[in-house]
């Protein structure tokens, strides 16, 4: 049901949603944003943050790089002490909060909500902040900003996705960024976790030899969450076939990136070593979702740039 008549916005659901140029525009941006050029381009702006799966770092880099940007955020992201828990449809908490008129939404859900038919009739825009199994185009955007600050040019250069790709959100996102910036594609990961992956990619089942193919290593978790049957999952198995460890460090190329988009398990994806090694970029990732996520706002929040 909408709730509301009048003129549509654009939104961001999807890597397709902005061209390669619009993305440039957004990654030359965040490098000013980066190196310190902050204004109040958001001054006076509310944006709605609807989150009815958890997260840390998107939520909160989203928050950070609004409220630095002068705009303040109204946060509902506890289903439980919302009218949701009372029986609300996700729908009608979000035709609630637009009858507030924010301007503009930021939503994580878990990929049964019609995340698309809210945004298409929404009347101010709406920013995919990671939807089910399905996008996750912020991370890709971050992830891909943080890539190309380490390689003059992604042109040819081998990202390695390893663990449970049919139910990461972030590789969908990937498999359509990465492909722009002529970008090779692998994957590694048992025979069940790469169910549905098509396209131009290239699919390994033995971690060495995906290891010596990587220029970018970007681990997974195993989301137990999304499993049809997480007590069939061996954790034992998975980590003596597919963890990156001490050994399998020494395989990867010295000039190699290792990446994740968290949360990590640690002990299970990554073993403690990969945190102190120097190819290791999560927590610049992390850094750099502020940067990216503020541009993208910019973007869509306030004036076009
Ligand atoms: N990478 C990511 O989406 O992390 P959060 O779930 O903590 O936001």
């Amino acid at each position: 049901m909408t709730s509301t008549s009048g003129p549509r916005a654009p939104s961001f659901l999807q890597i397709e949603d902005l061209s390669t140029e619009r993305i440039e525009k957004l990654f030359s941006r965040a490098s000013e944003i980066k190196e310190g050029s902050w204004n109040q381009s958001l001054q006076g702006r509310q944006i709605v943050m609807l989150f009815s799966e958890a997260s840390t770092r998107t939520k909160m880099s989203f928050q950070m790089a609004a409220q630095r940007l002068g705009a303040q955020c109204l946060v509902l992201d506890d289903a439980l002490k919302s009218s949701q828990s009372k029986g609300e449809s996700f729908s009608d908490t979000f035709w609630t909060m637009h009858s507030l008129r924010p301007d503009g939404f930021i939503i994580r859900c878990n990929g049964s909500e019609p995340l698309s038919e809210l945004a298409e009739a929404s009347q101010c825009p709406v920013i995919n902040a990671g939807f089910g199994s399905f996008s996750h185009p912020t991370q890709a955007l971050l992830d891909v900003f943080t890539m190309k600050e380490h390689f003059s040019s992604l042109e040819g250069v081998k990202v390695l996705f390893v663990g449970d790709i049919c139910h990461s959100r972030v590789a969908q996102s990937h498999f359509k960024l990465l492909p722009r910036y002529q970008a090779r594609v692998g994957v590694c990961g048992p025979e069940n976790f790469l169910k549905g992956v098509e396209g131009d990619v290239t699919s390994f089942h033995q971690i060495e030899d995906a290891l010596q193919w990587a220029d970018v290593f970007v681990g997974l978790r195993v989301q137990l969450e999304r499993h049809e049957d997480p007590v069939g999952f061996d954790r034992g198995e998975y980590v003596q076939k597919f963890t990156l460890d001490e050994k399998r460090l020494k395989i990867l190329s010295k000039e190699a990136l290792i990446m994740h988009p968290g949360p990590v398990n640690w002990g299970v994806e990554f073993q403690p070593e990969v945190g102190n090694d120097s190819r290791f970029l999560m927590w610049k990732q992390k850094e750099n979702g502020v940067y990216t996520r503020a541009a993208l706002m910019e973007m869509f929040f306030g004036e076009k740039l």
